[in-house]
């Protein structure tokens, strides 16, 4: 018995190992891609705040990627880097040449709860959000300089999400330990976004 338990130990973190990176395992062993698992994720003000949103780098270089978030010309942002602005939807850079296309952004969907994160979709050109929105088709339309990041006036298309309604849902991330009582701000504006969200009425519609 007391040689089966490590054995069984090494088969399950194998397993999880395994499970978490089948995607890209290929290429995460030829060091291409970045092991990115739901374990990725957390409570997103745990992440270094810039302007109104936040960020990470997998790779260490958070130096790098806080400071072409602040520059107000952009920049191009290095491997590694961890993009959010709301608990679900997260952009991570992929290393050099992974996805020309998407300019190495990989787009992800994530559930989140207070037990953590789940990635409900990921990948580059064909990511939607719960809405159905394509990520790539709103965020390829950002200026080259920035590389794909929106903003409110670098050229993509404005989204119906106001920032104090993107304020509250960072505040409330069911991931925080630390989330307090909503504040009425915050009440009001989550609110007025379940208002828009709801799917429009229509006879027949699913
Ligand atoms: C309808 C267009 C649209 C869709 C679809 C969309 N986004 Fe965005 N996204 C925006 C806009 C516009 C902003 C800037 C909002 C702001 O700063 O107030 C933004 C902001 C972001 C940011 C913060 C950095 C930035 O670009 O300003 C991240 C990260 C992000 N989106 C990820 C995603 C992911 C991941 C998806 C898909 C799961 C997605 N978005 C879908 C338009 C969109």
């Amino acid at each position: 018995m007391r040689k089966l338990n490590p054995g069984l130990l090494l088969a399950g973190v194998l397993l999880l190992f395994g499970v978490a990176s089948r995607a890209g395992a290929d290429d995460a062993a030829a060091g291409k891609q970045l092991a990115v698992g739901d374990d990725t994720f957390g409570c997103i003000s745990d992440m270094k705040k810039v302007k109104h949103f936040f960020v990470d780098n997998l790779l260490g270089d958070l130096d790098g990627t806080v400071a072409v978030a602040n520059s107000a010309t952009g920049g191009v942002y290095p491997p590694g880097t961890v993009l959010q602005l709301i608990p679900t939807e997260v952009m991570i850079k992929q290393k050099p040449g992974f996805s020309p296309a998407t300019k190495d952004w990989e787009f992800f969907e994530l559930e989140v709860s207070p037990e953590g994160s789940k990635i409900r979709t990921r990948g580059f050109a064909q990511v939607n959000n719960r809405f159905g929105g394509n990520c790539f088709g709103c965020h390829v339309k950002a200026r080259p300089e920035f590389d794909f990041v929106c903003e409110l006036d670098h050229g993509c298309d404005p989204i119906p999400v106001t920032r104090p309604m993107i304020a509250a849902l960072q505040h409330t991330d069911p991931r925080c330990k630390s989330a307090g009582p909503v504040s009425p701000e915050d009440a009001e504006a989550l609110r007025q976004l379940g208002e828009i969200s709801k799917p429009p009425a229509q006879p027949g519609a699913k």
